[in-house]
């Protein structure tokens, strides 16, 4: 972990705007996500992709090694979205490597409770993520084991993939569901705009990747969809 499970808790408790690496240049990672992190960032994304359960392949647990030490002097949180099949396979590795929160996929695994009780055995916050299709329903019987729910507003797999409208309301049906304390993130398609929908239809984390780091200052990018979110005070 680069945080304490209690500052983790912390910060998915607020309202965050969480850049993605996804979209930074990875020829200079530390870099980018150094600019976020100085313009006030209290998380950052790491999108893990295997080429099944997504087409992409992106990266493993040793960007998340690589980063712990930044994020730690940061005091900012990782977060790992894994997009991966049968995650309960890899979650060890994560949370060795650094991982604060790791959230996985309803459709990934017939064990979504086994692992998030695996996630939360290594003391990190455990996400359940919901593809555009899946109906909110389906969180119903882990809501006390989810400490976060992810609720996807793009089809997980790229950045840059515009906003699926429908999301919005998704995420009041998922918001009326979960309970006004429920911390509910959003991912895919965020922008200053979007981000703000997303925030009145009752989302509290804001996943953006190509907003922010597609943009020539990053750090900029970052304050203008916290400022329209209203991001919570460090
Ligand atoms: C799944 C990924 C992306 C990424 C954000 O595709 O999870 O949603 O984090 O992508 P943007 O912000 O570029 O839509």
């Amino acid at each position: 972990m680069a945080v304490s499970g209690a500052e983790t808790r912390a910060v998915i408790g607020g309202v965050h705007v969480v850049p993605s690496i996804l979209s930074a240049d990875f020829a200079r990672l530390g870099e980018q996500v150094q600019q976020v992190l100085d313009a006030g960032a209290r998380e950052i994304q790491v999108d893990v992709m295997d080429g099944h359960f997504v087409p992409p392949i992106t990266v493993g647990a040793l960007v998340v090694e690589a980063l712990r030490e930044q994020m730690a002097a940061a005091g900012a949180v990782i977060d790992v979205h894994l997009m991966v099949e049968r995650p309960e396979r890899q979650i060890d590795a994560f949370a060795a490597a650094g991982a604060d929160h790791i959230t996985v996929h309803f459709e990934a695994t017939p064990h979504v409770l086994y692992a998030l009780e695996q996630v939360h055995s290594h003391g990190c916050t455990a996400g359940l993520a919901l593809c555009p299709a899946t109906p909110v329903s389906a969180v119903e019987d882990v809501l006390d084991e989810a400490d976060m729910l992810l609720c996807m507003t793009v089809n997980p797999g790229w950045g840059g993939q515009a906003f699926i409208e429908h999301s919005i309301p998704r995420l009041r049906r998922l918001r009326a569901l979960a309970g006004p304390e429920k911390p509910i993130q959003v991912d895919g398609g965020i922008d200053p705009a979007t981000g703000a929908r997303c925030r009145a239809a009752g989302a509290t984390l804001f996943v953006a990747g190509s907003a922010v780091f597609g943009a020539p200052d990053p750090g900029v990018a970052f304050r203008a969809i916290a400022d329209a979110v209203g991001e919570s005070c460090a």
